[in-house]
């Protein structure tokens, strides 16, 4: 059995002095649970501080998001290599929110180019974390039409066909896939849990058919995880931990969702 990872993704939250303490709150919790994988993915700014009172944890650091290429004339982009000097080790791609899709807050389609995520640059951000050494987090999951009209099993695979193009198993040592339904995210509305755990083990399948090699991939479940449902999600055989949103960012219910793993 892999260890579990356990990750918060403090999305568009928080300043630097509340991210500063939040962690104090929870540090000594945490860090008394050796045996469980932690990362929590703040917001760009606060890379810098966190680093430096994460250093001495054993709580990793995570980034939201990436650019592909090293440096040049993209504006607004960030590259690995600038995750790196702050001792990034994770970072989300493809996320729902990054592809454009809320879930109920579907965009409109005027704004899709903002958030403009596609599967080809979900590759090809993979590739370029990969080269860095930076344990990529990779998002997939279906909305509730997909869900509704039975697409829910296709939808993943096209995913994890165009997200993971052209990387060997071999590569995925130190790799994550997070199911995150979108229809979950932020909804307070759950996946059940063996219906999570049975997509879960739909991604190792597809990984064992076209990936030889990638059996240490961790996969983990994201969508309303909570400390009221996480014991339940995180002893089903085929999750290897969670990617928590809105309850990362309190103190309390996260240190009781690593303590429930
Ligand atoms: P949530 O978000 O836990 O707030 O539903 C999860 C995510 O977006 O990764």
């Amino acid at each position: 059995m892999s260890r579990k990872l356990i990750a918060g993704n403090w999305k568009m939250h928080k300043s630097v002095a509340e991210a500063v303490a939040t962690i104090d709150a929870f540090v000594d919790m945490i860090e008394r649970r050796q045996d469980v994988d932690v990362v929590i993915c703040p917001q760009y700014l606060c890379l810098p501080k966190l680093h430096e009172v994460l250093h001495r944890t054993h709580i990793d650091l995570g980034a939201q998001d990436v650019f592909w290429i090293d440096s040049g004339a993209f504006t607004g982009q960030l590259s690995p290599a600038m995750l790196k000097e702050f001792a990034v080790t994770h970072c989300i791609v493809g996320h729902s929110e990054s592809r454009g899709r809320f879930g109920k807050l579907e965009v409109p389609k005027s704004t899709l180019s903002y958030f403009g995520e596609t599967d080809e640059t979900v590759n090809l951000k993979t590739k370029a974390l990969l080269y860095h050494s930076i344990a990529p987090i990779v998002c997939v999951g279906e909305n509730i039409d997909e869900r509704n009209e039975g697409r829910t099993d296709s939808v993943i695979r096209v995913q994890l066909g165009g997200g993971l193009a052209d990387i060997e198993g071999e590569e995925m040592t130190n790799f994550a896939i997070a199911y995150e339904p979108v229809w979950a995210i932020g909804t307070g509305q759950t996946c059940d849990p063996e219906e999570a755990n049975r997509v879960c083990k739909l991604i190792r399948d597809w990984l064992v058919e076209n990936r030889p090699g990638a059996e240490a991939v961790r996969i983990l479940y994201g969508g309303s995880v909570k400390s009221s449902n996480s014991k339940e999600l995180l002893h089903q055989p085929n999750i290897d931990g969670a990617l928590v949103g809105g309850a990362s960012l309190d103190a309390k219910e996260f240190c009781e969702i690593v303590m429930s793993a």
